[in-house]
C-alpha cells in the first residue's frame, strides 16, 4: 500500500450541508473516537428526514456548512472508547436521533431531547449518519442493540419517526379506548402516529392531508376516514361527522399555522391537541373560543424514551413500520435519494432507505 492509498483509507463518503440550498456528496475524514464514551459506527442503512430538507433551506441556523447531515440509521460498531461497556466491535446497533448522556437533570427525567450534553446533535451540531461512518457520543445510552432476525428497515424507522409520532402525538394526546382521533398531516410522522395510535383502540382515526397517495396509504394503515383538505372543508367535515361535537384528540403533524388552526377548530370539550410539527411561524391561538372547553395543548421534542418499547413491538410483529419505506437507494446515489424525497407528491415518496453495504 502506497502513501496515497493509506491516506485515502482514513477517508470516507458523506453527504455534506454546504450552506442554504447547497449540498455535496464528498470525501471527508473518517470519524475517530475522541472521548472515552464514544463509539464509531459503520453505517449500513440510513434515511432522510423532513428536517434535513428544512436544514438545506437554511431554516436551522445551528447547522454549520461542512456538517454531514442525517440523524437516523443503523450500523455495525467499528470501534469503542475505553469507557463504553455495553457494546463492542461488530455489534449491530440502532442509532437514536437523540444523544443522551444519561446523567444530567433532563436525562434523569427521561427528557433526553433536552440533555445538556447531547439532545438533537447528530447531523446538526456534529456530523451525522448520511455517511459511511459516524461518531456517536455517549454510546452506552444513545445506541440500542438490534435483536437477531428483526427486519432492519423497520428498525431504521425507530431512530426518529416512530418515537416522534408516538411520544409527541399519541402519548401527549393521551389517546384512550373509544377516542375519536384526527391526525392533520399524513407524512411519515402523521402515519407513525396513525400506526402507534392503534395500540390504544381509538374508535375513529381521521387522517387529513392534500396528498392523495398519502391518504390512500393512511387508509391501508388503519385510518377509518380520510379527508383531502385540498378538496374539502376539513373543519365542516369533521364537525358534521362528529355531530357537532369535535374530536377527543387532534394531532398536528405538519408544522404550519393552517394545520394548527384546524386542530383548534375541531377539538371537543375535554380534548387534547398534541402538536408535533416544527413551526417556523407564529400561530394565532383562539383562546376566546377555547377558554371554556377544558382542553389541553401539548408540545414536545421527541425524547426517544419509548424506543426500547417500540423495538419490542417490532420484534413481536405487532408494529410493522417497514411499510413506510417507499424507495431504496445506494449511499452513492444519495443525491438522487434527496431529489426523490424532496418531490414527495410527484414521486409518491414516504421514507427512503439508503444502504451502504
Ligand atoms: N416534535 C418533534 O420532535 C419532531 C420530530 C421530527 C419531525 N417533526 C416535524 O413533524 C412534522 C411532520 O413531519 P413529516 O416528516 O411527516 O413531514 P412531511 O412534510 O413529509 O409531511 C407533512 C404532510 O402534511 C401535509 N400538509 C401540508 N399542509 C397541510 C395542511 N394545511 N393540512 C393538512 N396536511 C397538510 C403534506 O402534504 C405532507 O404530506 C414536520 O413539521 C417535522 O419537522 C417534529
Ligand atoms: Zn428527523
Ligand atoms: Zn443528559
Amino acid at each position: 500500500m502506497n502513501a496515497t492509498e493509506k491516506k485515502n483509507e482514513s477517508n470516507m463518503w458523506a453527504l455534506e450541508y454546504q450552506g442554504p440550498g447547497l449540498k455535496g456528496y464528498v470525501r471527508k475524514k473518517r470519524p475517530e473516537i475522541s472521548s472515552p464514551t464514544d463509539a464509531v459506527v459503520r453505517i449500513t442503512k440510513t434515511t432522510i428526514c423532513g428536517t434535513d430538507l428544512h436544514i438545506l433551506k437554511g431554516d436551522v441556523p445551528s447547522v454549520k456548512p461542512g456538517t454531514t447531515l442525517g440523524h437516523e440509521g443503523i450500523g455495525v460498531i467499528e470501534s469503542v472508547g475505553s469507557s463504553v461497556t455495553k457494546f463492542e466491535t461488530g455489534d449491530r446497533v440502532l442509532i437514536s436521533c437523540i444523544t443522551s448522556c444519561g446523567s444530567c437533570d433532563y436525562c434523569k427525567k427521561a427528557m433526553y431531547s433536552h440533555c445538556v450534553n447531547g439532545g438533537w446533535i447528530l447531523g446538526n451540531k456534529i456530523d451525522g449518519t448520511q455517511a459511511e461512518y459516524v461518531r456517536i457520543p455517549f454510546a452506552d445510552t444513545s445506541l440500542y442493540a438490534i435483536p437477531d432476525g428483526v427486519d432492519e428497515e423497520a428498525v431504521v424507522m425507530l431512530s426518529d419517526i416512530l418515537p416522534t409520532g408516538f411520544e409527541c402525538g399519541v402519548l401527549n394526546g393521551k389517546i384512550g379506548p373509544g377516542d375519536v382521533v384526527a391526525i392533520v398531516g399524513s407524512g411519515p410522522i402523521g402515519l407513525a402516529s396513525l400506526l402507534t395510535a392503534q395500540f390504544y383502540a381509538p374508535s375513529e382515526l381521521i387522517m387529513i392531508d392534500m396528498n392523495e397517495d398519502r391518504l390512500k396509504r393512511a387508509s391501508e394503515f388503519g385510518a377509518t376516514t380520510i379527508i383531502n383538505s385540498g378538496k374539502e372543508n376539513v373543519i365542516d367535515k369533521v364537525m358534521e361527522m362528529t355531530q357537532g361535537r369535535g374530536v377527543d384528540v387532534a394531532i398536528e403533524a405538519v408544522g404550519v399555522p393552517d394545520s394548527f388552526d384546524v386542530c383548534q377548530n375541531i377539538i371537543a370539550p375535554g380534548g387534547r391537541i398534541a402538536n408535533v410539527g416544527v413551526h417556523g411561524k407564529g400561530v394565532e391561538l383562539r383562546l376566546e373560543k377555547l377558554w371554556d372547553r377544558n382542553i389541553t395543548i401539548t408540545t414536545r421534542l421527541v425524547d426517544t424514551a419509548s424506543t426500547s418499547m417500540l423495538l419490542k413491538t417490532i420484534v413481536s410483529g405487532k408494529l410493522k413500520p417497514q411499510k413506510l419505506v417507499s424507495h431504496r437507494f445506494a449511499l452513492s446515489d444519495v443525491l438522487k435519494a434527496y431529489d426523490t424525497f424532496g418531490n414527495a407528491q410527484k414521486e409518491k415518496t414516504l421514507k427512503v432507505i439508503i444502504s451502504n453495504e
